[in-house]
């Protein structure tokens, strides 16, 4: 079993000044496929949650031009990470600095520190992405409202403008429409990730858009009133079908999960993370014990849900 959290010592210059923020996963308590759009994406209807699983991010001035993401754990985790400009933090300074003015910004080092697994469903890139902006942001004294950032955001990716927001949101379109909802904050939550990762637009390409979509409401109810133990006989997830055709470990986890005292389980988005809610910190600890045991290739991670903005605080750091 993973620790949720603990922090690293991500040193850099001496001397730069730095900020560094902590960037949550998500977890999508629901998530219906409306139809295919012109523009090769899906129309979404999807309800996420923030949950205590971080990455860690620290940007640090330099004193040229240059923009340079540094990996600081060499696990299997990073492997597949590009470091370019094809990363999603890179493309979210660069984007800054295109607001702002090239020659206005100094470069920068980005140092990150991967737990979030990718190929998840849990939005680790987006996550970072959104962390860079509210990191930049705050290291050069910029004036960005919340709709630049949400602007930002959604020419970076579809679920990255929710991580801008954060806590529990109704997300809409291809997912960059967040309508913020009322927070589940502090439900216990374990999260199984299957060796195998799976493409979001793979899975995207597999699924079925139904006659009759399902609805969220019942869901948006327990939100609205509370009643949080009843949100795991509400979770939805039209992704499920066709993850579990191309990495068949996913079933598994569900089929485990049943055995535990979980209130309800699904797959986190476009998979292959799977996750149950739990009513105990002590009940989400027995169940994850269940899957180690039973899943010797999956990462277990025993989390909870973070209220609304909780997540994403940068921290100056002192010179
Ligand atoms: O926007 P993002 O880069 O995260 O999307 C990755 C891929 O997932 C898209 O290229 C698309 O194939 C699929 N996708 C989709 N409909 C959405 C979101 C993503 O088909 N609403």
């Amino acid at each position: 079993m993973k620790p949720a959290y603990q922090r690293t010592s991500l040193s850099c210059n001496p001397g730069s000044r730095c900020v560094e923020i902590a960037a949550p996963a998500k977890i999508n308590l629901f998530l219906e496929v409306l139809g295919r759009r012109s523009d090769g994406y899906h129309e979404l209807e999807t309800v996420l949650t923030s949950v205590s699983l971080f990455d860690q991010l620290k940007i640090c001035e330099r004193d040229d031009d240059q923009i340079r993401l540094i990996l600081k754990n060499s696990s299997a985790l990073c492997e597949t990470i590009p470091t370019d400009e094809n990363n999603l933090v890179v493309k979210a300074v660069l984007a800054l600095r295109k607001l702002i003015g090239v020659n206005r910004l100094p470069g920068c080092d980005i140092l990150l520190y991967k737990r979030i697994p990718s190929e998840a469903g849990l939005g680790g890139a987006s996550s970072d992405a959104v962390a860079a902006l509210l990191a930049g942001k705050w290291l050069w004294n910029l004036d960005l409202a919340e709709s630049d950032l949400l602007s930002l955001a959604s020419e970076l990716g579809s679920d990255v403008p929710y991580f801008v927001l954060g806590g529990t949101a109704m997300c809409r379109g291809r997912g960059e429409r967040v309508e913020p909802l009322p927070t589940t904050g502090g439900l216990p939550v374990v999260i199984a990730k299957p060796t195998m990762g799976l493409s979001t637009a793979k899975v995207f390409s597999k699924v079925e858009i139904p006659r009759e979509p399902r609805s969220a409401s019942a869901l948006m109810s327990d939100l609205a009133a509370r009643r949080f133990e009843l949100l795991g006989q509400h979770l939805f997830n039209r992704l499920t079908t066709p993850a579990i055709q191309l990495n068949p470990e996913i079933a598994k986890i569900a089929a485990l999960l049943d055995k535990t005292t979980v209130l309800g389980h699904q797959m986190s988005g476009s998979g292959s993370s799977y996750f149950g809610i739990f009513r105990s910190l002590r009940a989400a600890r027995q169940a994850a014990q269940l899957l180690s045991n039973r899943l010797p290739g999956a990462t277990i991670y025993v989390t909870q849900t973070l209220g609304s903005r909780t997540s994403m605080q940068p921290v100056m750091l002192p010179i």
